[in-house]
């Protein structure tokens, strides 16, 4: 089978290509990335020479390039993950939100529609959405289910919840074979350093300031990378054609006990002595239209697939904690900004 990946050079992206490569030498990935900021190359160099994985540089709102590729590679699946993922820059510039992640994804199912004339047995298009797009909770125990209104209030969650809304409409009208899931927050290795856990784990690390907006009281549901590339892995070859499924950890934090959290992990592994690092928290203005919780009820996909969130929030947060301070380079990387050069230093005169 000859896969699409898109945004894989991404965070979660490169965790759904390694695992996809890996897991399954028969298949084919294409991975089809822009490169944006949050694009590096560098997540990937221990599969980038697999015989089963291709690069493409592009730009998912070229609908003539989307076109062209379909054409020439002929995939029978798209896992899409390419998007602008910052909710702090979706309300700086909102326009780059709505041309990647709406019409960039229109782009997709365009192509695909026309790639597969109309015809999708053995086809596939599988859209990684977040949980964003059903608003925010209260601080009750209420959970976001598949069936939650949808109530968007960033940018970056309306550009989301429209583009889920597109994939819906070409399932209904032309019978595409689409699924969604709408995951919540992710961590671990090849975080960009402007997320709340590598950033602080990063600033740390340099006794810089810890920037908590607000209070420090809104609660996020933190599942790490590998469940989640393992979720999409069971979704899409399990799930029923049209299905939604939510992925989350079951694992709630406010931000202010997590970053505390973070610090002690920090201390334990730099040798600095215990409450050292949480002198580094401040407390700063809160992000526009901050959503104060959200929690996924994942019931749905352990009952149907399955699956479960394999690691403890603790465990997963020291070994995410030891693999930045393991991975310098990487870090130094992508701060200095040289992780940009890579496509023209490897790929380029290819
Ligand atoms: P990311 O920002 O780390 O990666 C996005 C990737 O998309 C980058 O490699 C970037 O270069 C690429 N890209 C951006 N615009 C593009 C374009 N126009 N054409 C082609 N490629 C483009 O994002 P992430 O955190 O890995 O998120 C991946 C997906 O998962 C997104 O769709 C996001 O909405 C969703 N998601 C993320 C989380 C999370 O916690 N990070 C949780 C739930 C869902
Ligand atoms: O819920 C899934 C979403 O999780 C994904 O769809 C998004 O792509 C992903 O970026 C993430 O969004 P958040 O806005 O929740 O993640 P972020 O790491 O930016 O912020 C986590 C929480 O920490 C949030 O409440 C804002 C707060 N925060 C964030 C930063 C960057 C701070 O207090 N200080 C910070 O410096």
């Amino acid at each position: 089978m000859k896969i699409l990946i898109t945004g894989g050079a991404g965070f979660i992206g490169s965790h759904v290509v390694r695992r996809f490569v890996s897991t399954y030498p028969n298949y084919q990935i294409v991975n089809l990335d822009k490169l944006t900021y949050a694009g590096n190359l560098e997540n990937l160099l221990d599969v980038e020479q697999a015989p089963n994985y291709k690069f493409v540089k592009g730009d998912i709102v070229d609908a003539a390039f989307i076109h062209d590729l379909f054409e020439a590679e002929q995939f029978e699946a798209v896992i899409h993950l390419a998007a602008e993922s910052h909710v702090d820059r979706s309300i700086s510039n909102p326009i780059e939100f709505v041309m990647t992640n709406v019409v960039g994804t229109v782009n997709l199912l365009n192509a695909a529609k026309t790639s597969w004339k109309g015809s999708y047995d053995k086809k596939r298009f599988y859209h990684v959405s977040t949980d964003e797009v059903y608003g925010s909770l209260g601080e009750g125990s209420e959970m976001f289910t598949e069936t939650t209104a949808y109530d968007p209030h960033s940018p970056y969650s309306a550009s989301k919840a429209s583009s889920d809304h597109f994939v819906r409409a070409y399932f209904d009208t032309y019978g595409m074979d689409c699924v969604i899931s709408n995951c919540s927050n992710n961590y671990g290795s090849y975080h960009f350093p402007e997320k709340l856990i590598p950033l602080s784990i990063h600033n740390i690390k340099q006794n810089k300031a810890i920037p908590i907006y607000g209070k420090g009281e809104n609660i996020r549901d933190w599942l790490w990378v590998e469940d989640h590339a393992r979720a999409i892995d069971v979704i899409f070859h399990k799930a029923k054609t049209g299905t939604t499924y939510n992925i989350g950890g079951h694992n709630e934090w406010t931000n202010i006990d997590l970053i505390r959290t973070l610090c002690k992990v920090m201390d334990k592994k730099l040798g600095r002595a215990e409450g050292e690092s949480e002198k580094l928290i401040t407390y700063v203005t809160d992000r526009a239209g901050h959503d104060l919780r959200y929690a996924i009820d994942a019931t749905k996909l352990k009952t149907d697939l399955g699956w479960e969130p394999s690691l403890q929030f603790e465990e997963g947060l020291e070994k995410t904690v030891d693999w930045y301070l393991e991975n310098e380079k990487w870090l130094n990387n992508v701060t200095s900004g040289n992780y940009q050069h890579y496509y023209e230093e490897q790929y380029q005169n290819r």
